[in-house]
C-alpha cells in the first residue's frame, strides 16, 4: 500500500520501478524508496527475529535508533533498512539473530 495523494505533500511523483530480490522472491520497488519503504509497501513486516527469543521485529522507530530494522542486505548483515535507499537487484533476507556475513567461508 501506499500514498498517492499526500495532504501536505500533495502528489507523490511516480519514480521509475526497480528490482528486488526478497528472500528469494521479486519484488517492484520505486526509486527513492529506503528498503524498508518498499518492503512495507509489498506486505512485509518482519525483518529480523531476535538472536534468543527469536521473535520478529519490524519497523519501530523509521529513523535509525532503535535496530529493529536490521537486514541482511547483499551479504552484509544488520543494515538499517528504514535508512537505506534501495538499488536495483539487491538481495534482501530475513536476518536471524545477529546475522551472518555471506561469503565469508568460501574457499578461495
Ligand atoms: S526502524 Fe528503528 S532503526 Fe530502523
Amino acid at each position: 500500500m501506499r500514498v498517492i495523494n499526500h495532504p501536505i505533500l500533495e502528489q507523490i511523483p511516480d519514480n521509475k520501478k526497480i528490482t528486488l530480490y526478497v528472500d528469494g522472491k521479486i519484488i517492484e520497488a520505486l526509486e527513492g524508496d529506503t528498503i524498508a519503504s518498499a518492503l512495507l509497501a509489498y506486505g512485509k513486516k518482519i525483518c529480523r527475529y531476535t538472536s534468543k527469543r527469536h521473535a520478529p521485529r519490524g519497523v519501530f522507530c523509521a529513523i535509525g535508533r532503535c535496530s529493529d530494522c536490521l537486514m541482511t542486505v547483499d551479504g552484509i548483515p544488520n543494515i538499517r533498512t528504514c535508512m537505506t535507499p534501495v538499488k536495483n537487484g539487491m538481495q534482501i533476507k530475513t536476518q536471524q539473530g545477529n546475522g551472518i556475513w555471506e561469503g565469508l567461508n568460501e574457499k578461495r
